[in-house]
């Protein structure tokens, strides 16, 4: 795990970044600031009423959130969910089904998207990480660097995961639902979904990880097999059952949504915190 610096009032150096980050640092509140717009493709996450516009809108004004001291979020309920199959033709070594796994992906011919794609973005991290992220599918970026989360979302990740003394080289896996980008970041067909989750499945299976964080709306409705709203999914503790095991399971927003919307950041810290406490109970 990452270290932490501590500086004079005791705040880590990856904290206050992300507390800027929020716009939080001095008063816990939000300004009124303009969101920059972005482009990403991922599927609004706000309330079906108000969607996020794609061009420029004030933000609201949060709520004084005490962040630090509000501490972290109790494990409201935990609801089971699908069983997660192993595949018999899997090969029993884990680093040669790992192995396996990878030379399959990046060969994949299974849906249109291989048409469209410069390289499959099969993950990042070691396979060995104790919490999983799992996000929708590559952008441009991600398309021609063959990593996920890259780009200005991919910025704000790691700022987030800074803020909790968490790296994506040392600490967790990054994962999408999808391997190969859709063109003009759509969202993936069902077809496409079937084709290539299982792909997923079995990196869950071989990572095994002690926690999964599902990053948006797309990727928590396909991982949980629900059409359930992100508002609601959150703030649970989800479970999936891995190989017999279960494994946790929670959900934030993308955070390409957080940066059209950073009044919803106080809710990633939110999420974040239930995460760790989530980590902690299966310590
Ligand atoms: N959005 C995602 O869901 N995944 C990525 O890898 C990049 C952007």
């Amino acid at each position: 795990m990452a270290t932490e610096r501590n500086g004079a009032d005791g705040m880590s150096t990856a904290r206050r970044a992300w507390l800027r980050e929020l716009g939080v640092e001095r008063l816990w509140n939000l300004p009124g600031a303009v969101a920059p717009a972005v482009a990403t493709g991922v599927e609004a996450e706000a309330p079906a009423a108000a969607p996020p516009s794609p061009v420029q809108e004030p933000v609201a004004t949060a709520p004084a959130v005490e962040l630090e001291r509000a501490g972290p979020v109790a494990l409201v309920q935990e609801i089971p969910v699908q069983e997660i199959p192993v595949p018999a033709a899997m090969p029993a070594d884990p680093e040669q089904a790992w192995a396996a796994l990878q030379d399959e992906v990046r060969d994949c011919m299974a849906c249109g998207l291989c048409k469209g794609r410069t390289q499959t973005v099969f993950g990042t991290g070691s396979p060995k990480a104790r919490w999983l992220l799992v996000g929708e599918a590559p952008g441009e970026q991600e398309d021609k660097q063959g990593a996920p989360f890259v780009g200005r979302s991919g910025k704000l990740l790691d700022s987030m995961l800074a803020s909790i003394a968490r790296s994506r080289q040392q600490d967790v896996f990054i994962a999408n639902v999808i391997k190969c980008r859709p063109p003009g970041n759509r969202d993936p067909l069902p077809e496409e979904v079937a084709r290539c989750s299982p792909y997923l499945m079995r990196q869950i299976s071989l990572i095994n990880p002690e926690m999964i964080l599902v990053l948006g709306r797309f990727a928590a409705q396909t991982l949980l097999e629900t059409d359930a709203r992100i508002g609601s999914l959150r703030g649970k503790v989800h479970s999936l059952s891995v190989a017999g095991k279960k494994v946790p399971v929670v959900v934030s927003y993308h955070p390409a949504y957080l940066l059209r919307s950073p009044a919803e950041k106080i809710k990633a810290w939110q999420d974040l915190q239930l995460a760790l406490s989530v980590g902690r109970a299966g310590n």
